[in-house]
Formats: C-alpha cells, sequence, structure tokens
C-alpha cells in the first residue's frame, strides 16, 4: 500500500523541532561517539549501484551501507549508546562524555542499571555499551526473537528477560521492571512523560545523514544530492533522525521521503491515515525484524508527520528478493550483504518498478537520484543464509573480490 502524505511541508526547518533535535546537538553525539570502540573509525560507505539504476530506469541508486558502522551489524550502535552517555551526564555532569564508554567511570557506574525492550539491534548495541561503561544490563525479548538474535545480546553480559508477547508487550514489561528495581530504561521509542532518552537515541542516528551530505559534497541550505531517500520504519526512530538532519541542511530544497515498512507492521502508515501516531492494523510479525513494532514513537512522528511524503508497505517476500539482488550485484555492481531490514528501501522500488502509476505517484523518472540506507547487515547469520540461499561470508568474499579488482 502507498500513500501521499497530505501533511508534508516544504519549507525551512521548524524552531520548535530544532528545540527538540538539531544539526548542532547531532554534531555534538557524534564527536562523543568517536572514540567508542564499538564503532568504525571512519564514515561508512555510500555505495553507487549504477547496474541496479540502470535496471530500475532511474539516474542513479545509492546505498549507504550500515552493516559497516560497527561490528554489531547495524545502525543502532549510533543511538542506544549515545542515549546512554547522556543518561550518565545527566547524573554525574561533571564526567567527560567521551570517556564514559571508554569505562574511565566503570567503579562510579558499577551499581547503575539500564534495561529496554528490543527486537534485536537496539538492544545489542545497548548491552555493549552498556559493558563498555561498566553499568549493568537487562533487555527484554518478545516471543519472536531468534535465539541467535538472544544470544548475540547476552554475549555483551546482559541478562535476558523472555516475554511471551510481542514488540509492544515487551515495551511494556522493560517500563514496569524499572519501575520495580529502580532501573533506567533506554529505549528506542517514546511514550507518555518518556521522550528524552529516545531523543537522544534518534538525534544519534542523524550520523547516518550527516556522512552523507560530507559524502556528496552539498552545501548548507543547498539542493540535496539526492531526489528521493527511502527509509524504513520500526517505531519510526530512524527515519526521523534522518528526516529532521535533512530537513535542517536542505530547508525547502530537501529530497523526497518515503518511509517503507511491513505490510503486518504498518504502524506510520496508520499514524499518517489518522493524522496522529497509531497502532499497525496486521499481525507485527515479518521475516524484517528489526522493523515489527506495533506502535508508532508519539516523538518520531512529531517529525515524521511533516516531513515524510510517502509512506508505503512491502511484503516479506519483497525484502527476500531484495537481499538476493544486492547479495548478486546487478550488471557488475558491488555485491553487498543486506540483512532483512536494510533491505526495505530497495523493496520499495523493485514493486514500485511494476506498478506505473505508484511509480509516477512518487515522482520516480529517468532524472531521479534515489538513496536507501542499508540499515544492516546479516545480524542473524542464519536466517540471513535461509533466505539468500548463501552465508553472509560468500557475500562479503564476492564484495572483497569486487573491491580489489
Ligand atoms: C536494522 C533495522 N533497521 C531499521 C529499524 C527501524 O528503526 P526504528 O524502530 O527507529 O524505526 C530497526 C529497528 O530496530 C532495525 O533494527
Amino acid at each position: 500500500m502507498l500513500i501521499a502524505n497530505p501533511r508534508a511541508q516544504r519549507s525551512a526547518y521548524p524552531a520548535d523541532l530544532q528545540a527538540i533535535m538539531s544539526v548542532e546537538r547531532a554534531q555534538e553525539s557524534r564527536r562523543w561517539l568517536s572514540s567508542w570502540q564499538g564503532i568504525a573509525r571512519q564514515a561508512t560507505p555510500l555505495r553507487d549501484l549504477p547496474g541496479l539504476a540502470q535496471q530500475l530506469g532511474i539516474a542513479s541508486f545509492s546505498l549507504k551501507d550500515e552493516s559497516l558502522r560497527s561490528s554489531l551489524g547495524s545502525f543502532k550502535a549510533l543511538g542506544a549508546p549515545v542515549a546512554l552517555v547522556r543518561q550518565i551526564l545527566r547524573l554525574h555532569p561533571g564526567l567527560d562524555p567521551a570517556a564514559i564508554l571508554s569505562g574511565r567511570y566503570a567503579e562510579q557506574l558499577k551499581g547503575y542499571t539500564v534495561i529496554s525492550a528490543t527486537d534485536g539491534n537496539h538492544g545489542r548495541s545497548l548491552a555493549a555499551a552498556a559493558r563498555d561503561a561498566g553499568c549493568g544490563c537487562q533487555i527484554v525479548l518478545h516471543a519472536q526473537v531468534s535465539a541467535e538474535r538472544e544470544q548475540a545480546i547476552a554475549a555483551f553480559g546482559a541478562e535476558v528477560v523472555r516475554i511471551a508477547g510481542n514488540y509492544d508487550a515487551s515495551v511494556e514489561e522493560a517500563a514496569r521492571l524499572a519501575q520495580v528495581h529502580g532501573w533506567q530504561v533506554i529505549s528506542d521509542t517514546s511514550y507518555e512523560g518518556y521522550e528524552d532518552i529516545p531523543r537522544d537515541v534518534m538525534q544519534g542516528y542523524s550520523t547516518i545523514a550527516a556522512e552523507v551530505i560530507e559524502q556528496t559534497g552539498t552545501q548548507p541550505g543547498g539542493a540535496s544530492a539526492f531526489s528521493h531517500v527511502f527509509l524504513q520504519g520500526g517505531v519510526g526512530g530512524m527515519a526521523a533522525g534522518l528526516a529532521s538532519y535533512l530537513w535542517e541542511v536542505h530547508g525547502a530544497q530537501r529530497p523526497r521521503l518515503v518511509v517503507v515498512e511491513p505490510a503486518q507492521a504498518d504502524c506510520l502508515l496508520q499514524s499518517a491515515i489518522q493524522g496522529r501516531p497509531a497502532q499497525a492494523t496486521g499481525s507485527v510479525d515479518s521475516v524484517m525484524a528489526g522493523l515489527a513494532c506495533g506502535e508508532t514513537s508519539p516523538l518520531a512522528w512529531k517529525f515524521l508527520d511533516p516531513s515524510v511524503d510517502h509512506f508505503m508497505t512491502v511484503e516479506d517476500d519483497a525484502a527476500i528478493a531484495a537481499m538476493r539482488t544486492l547479495a548478486q550485484g546487478v550488471g557488475g555492481d558491488i555485491p553487498v550483504v543486506a540483512g532483512e531490514s536494510g533491505v526495505a528501501g530497495l523493496a520499495a522500488l523493485q514493486v514500485l518498478r511494476g506498478d506505473a502509476a505508484g511509480w509516477a505517484a512518487l515522482g520516480l523518472d529517468a532524472q531521479s537520484r534515489v538513496l536507501i540506507i542499508n540499515t544492516e547487515g546479516a545480524t542473524a547469520p542464519q536466517v540471513y543464509a535461509e533466505l539468500v540461499g548463501e552465508p553472509a561470508a560468500a557475500v562479503e568474499a564476492r564484495q572483497a573480490a569486487w573491491l580489489a579488482r
């Protein structure tokens, strides 16, 4: 399903939003995180895939490869760690923010415990950051989170709590446990009375947009190098973090923004239809595990409602096809390991290619310069191998050979 958002604005970035998320604050988060051993020192690659662009009938297709952001395998390494740093600073304002994740204050933070629900990647990043800072970590997992995702979280020393319900139930359980035990929730989704920490998480994600702007040599206030940016949505935090940054930098010349979700977890599309944060209509169970969220983050919605031009849902089969496309590389393109939730933008484009009305509605044509964010690599390696038909290591080997040509 595809809908246009009648409330999308083309204007300067509004001051009320800038007071919540800003380029300045994003750059500060970026500086603080840059010395953490958990993320790559250099910017993630912005790959140009001309073979795929030609196949799609557009001028260019670019992919920001967040699978290489961190050994944690996803862009989520930019969110929870910086939110943890900012929360620790609220409690201990005198600490050096850049030294918190190097463990300098581990002794002081020993009795402090953080907790969050996750469908995998956020929890993995929080667990890694908590271990490095020296504090305790509890992670609440819902029934659909795979055993290999659980093991990856537990490997960082976090205690895992399993519940029978879905993602939204795990968010409630994390809040309840925090209340009972005096733990601090570090969540990537907001709810009533809880906005500062999810704001910090979203702001951390803005680094992706900051790097894209640097990598394309775009000037502040000038037009974006891209006509369209496809952003996948779970609770909406990643899309909001990038939309806010791109809007502040490009103003009225911002690119057209398209948010893509699984058909079964369409909370953002439903929010666009209803004009307020809403719940998904489907089963909230998708192969795109990171996007399988049933409730929109109200704080994220504040940014998405006025900035996203189109909302679209895709089926699981389309995601699997897109994973295979990127693993193979079209027409001599570099092969890319793209996980289930990483490919939503390409899945949407491939579906739209067979839908002339949808293609036109998005203003896609031979001049379009499209950017997608590959938000994860093979974060669940067994699932990846099953869906793509070969292990991620085989694709990585082809990529290495391509780069060495
Ligand atoms: C790989 C991946 N991509 C995208 C998202 C969506 O992010 P958000 O929930 O902030 O919308 C997630 C969320 O877990 C994810 O793990």
